[in-house]
């Protein structure tokens, strides 16, 4: 059994969930962490005693040591310039969504990875949530048999989607309904989507945040074999717990129907103090203690493990890709007012 090293670069919200991840797997000889936060990155290095905590992550590019590293800082637009460096530094590179801002940057990154026999993978941490991974296994083994129509909506409490607008003006395609975009174009792979329409819904958070913040997407995917589904990403619900968040899934097929509740309303705690709210609801999930509740942890581990034991990754960035050609398609379309057919001209 090989033991690696790894590197977190980010340690806010997600990375410091990857950080707690790594430090507790058995695979990782050693935590490196890059966070421009000094409070923060002194918190997260104390949590998991990392060997390095620097406020440069250019100082982890050499470090011959780290095998993996995964990219978790903010803003979006840092993603690309980061992977870059790392993958040419010859690490294997796990990264937060969206994989770039532009198609032309996930197109470089993919080649570096690809032509250097480098691992490359993309957090679409849904598909390690138990629920979606359900569905997966049924439209695999053909228990609902053909699929006919999907539909998969999702909304997040406006405190993220504050956080989000406020950092990056990407759409709530491209930051929400993403994940959902990834799961349905997994379970119906290999079939390829072809025309997208979207309509763009506005409200509270134009009016806290700003003209074209809007609060809600949806989407209207078309794949090559004529199957239409419908995705749609919010985020303006009101509190209910810190980046509470509600999912409903329908996956009818020819021979059944699978309808999957993820709305996290099993577990209610009211206080006197702060009256109803929604524990173990956030999207990446949450430490408990001695277990985890949530996707981010078994995502993280499946990288580490990936990278020191030599196996597969289950999300490809060229699937990413094709994700990320879907929610720019849909933005296009939303301007217009009109369907947006893919590939998208000679780029897409
Ligand atoms: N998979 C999921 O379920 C999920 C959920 C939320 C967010 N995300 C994605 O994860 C990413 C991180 O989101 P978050 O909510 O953890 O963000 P965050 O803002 O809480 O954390 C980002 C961190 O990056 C740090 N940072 C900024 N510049 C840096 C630099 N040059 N070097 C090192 N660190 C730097 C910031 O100080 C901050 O602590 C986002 O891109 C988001 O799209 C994924």
């Amino acid at each position: 059994m090989e033991r690696i090293g790894v590197a977190v670069v980010g340690t806010g919200w997600c990375g410091g969930i990857r950080a707690q991840a790594c430090a507790a797997n058995p695979l990782v000889e050693g935590l490196y962490l890059a966070e421009t936060r000094p409070e923060r990155l002194a918190e997260v290095a104390a949590a998991t005693g990392a060997r390095l905590a620097t406020s440069d992550y250019r100082q982890l590019l050499d470090k011959k040591e780290i095998s993996a590293v995964f990219i978790s800082a903010t803003p979006e637009g840092l993603h690309y310039p980061m992977a870059r460096d790392f993958l040419r530094a010859g690490k294997n590179v796990f990264l937060e969504k969206p994989i770039a801002i532009e198609l032309a940057e996930a197109d470089e990154l993919i080649l570096i990875a690809r032509s250097s026999g480098l691992k490359f993978s993309i957090g679409y941490s849904q598909r390690f949530n138990p629920k979606f991974a359900y569905v997966k296994k049924c439209v695999s083994e053909g228990t609902i048999g053909k699929p006919v129509s999907v539909l998969v909506s999702r909304h997040v409490t406006r405190s993220l989607g504050k956080k989000i607008s406020g950092r990056v003006r990407l759409s709530p395609a491209a930051m929400e309904a993403t994940h959902d975009l990834d799961f349905v174009l997994w379970c119906l792979a290999p079939s390829k989507p072809v025309r997208v329409y979207s309509q763009i819904n506005f409200g509270a958070m134009r009016e806290s945040m700003g003209e074209g913040v809007p609060d809600q997407q949806w989407l209207t995917v078309t794949m090559e074999d004529g199957l239409s589904f419908v995705v749609g990403g919010g985020w303006n619900l009101p509190p209910g717990y810190p980046n509470f968040s509600s999912t409903w899934i329908e996956f009818i097929g020819t021979e059944g129907a699978l309808m999957v509740d993820d709305t996290h309303r099993d577990v209610m705690l009211n206080t006197v103090a702060k009256g109803a709210a929604f524990p173990i609801s956030t999207m990446p999930g949450e430490s408990l203690g001695h277990v985890y509740a949530g996707p981010m942890a078994a995502e993280t581990n499946h990288f580490v493990e990936a990278v020191a034991l030599g196996r597969p990754v289950l999300v490809t960035p060229e699937e990413a890709r094709q994700v990320m050609a879907v929610y720019l398609a849909a933005d296009l379309s939303a301007e217009a007012g009109e369907p947006v057919t893919l590939p998208l001209g000679n780029k897409g």
